[in-house]
């Protein structure tokens, strides 16, 4: 049997990390997942059944029964599944639950791309290559907030604020933190189009994947 290949991509939010991921699946003919998208879903069931996003057990327990259309449910992409995200994703039940699915995913015939915060550094620390995406916050609320206004009245402050509060919970957490791993390449997009950056993010994996 090949070996599937994987490819991970972690990074704060609103950093360029899904648009490029996206990219570099389909200039290497791999899928796809936005693991971001696995706790917005849980984040949002709990919301719905009346989970305490806080209740760890409870919360871990719900994250055990996702199914795949759970990831197509409205409002995921909305600030508030967002936030929501972040306080479940600090349970060590909810993202031992979704590990196992993570990997599963990757590990299909030809492989995949995974974006997240730690896709690099827990779920696959065997990556054939890791790209770290950032951007400065102000940058990266810009860009966020232009997203989310095409459908909704929202404040600027208010996004940066959201984000601002994301990263610090994302970065602090003891378990499975936010951070760059070791072997990977950091590509800072701050003063990059989003072509560009898809540009220098097939580049850096290039050289991994020709060494
Ligand atoms: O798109 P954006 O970067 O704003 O967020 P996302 O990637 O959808 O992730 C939402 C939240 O889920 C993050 O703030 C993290 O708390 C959590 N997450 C995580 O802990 N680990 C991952 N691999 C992916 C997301």
């Amino acid at each position: 049997m090949t070996p599937s290949l994987t490819i991970a991509i972690d990074g704060p939010a609103a950093s360029g990390k899904g648009t490029i991921a996206r990219q570099v699946a389909l200039r290497y003919g791999l899928r796809h997942l936005d693991t971001g998208l696995l706790y917005r879903a849980v984040a949002s069931l709990c919301a719905e059944e009346g989970i305490a996003l806080e209740d760890a057990v409870a919360a871990g327990e719900r994250a055990t029964r996702l199914v795949p259309s759970d990831l197509e449910r409205e409002g995921l992409r909305s600030a508030a599944a967002g936030r929501g995200a972040s306080v479940v994703a600090a349970h060590p039940s909810v993202r031992a639950a979704l590990l196992r699915w993570q990997r599963d995913f990757a590990e299909k015939a030809p492989g995949a791309v995974l974006d997240g915060r730690d896709i690099g550094t827990v779920v696959l620390p065997d990556a054939r290559a890791k790209l770290f995406i950032t951007a400065d916050p102000d940058v990266r609320a810009a860009r966020r907030w232009r997203e989310l206004s095409e459908t909704r009245n929202i404040a600027y402050r208010d996004v940066l604020r959201d984000i601002e509060e994301r990263d610090a919970r994302d970065a602090a957490r003891s378990n499975a933190p936010m951070r760059q791993a070791d072997d990977a390449d950091l590509l800072d997009t701050t003063d990059m189009t989003i072509t560009d950056a898809v540009a220098e993010a097939a580049r850096l994996i290039d050289g991994r994947l020709n060494r």
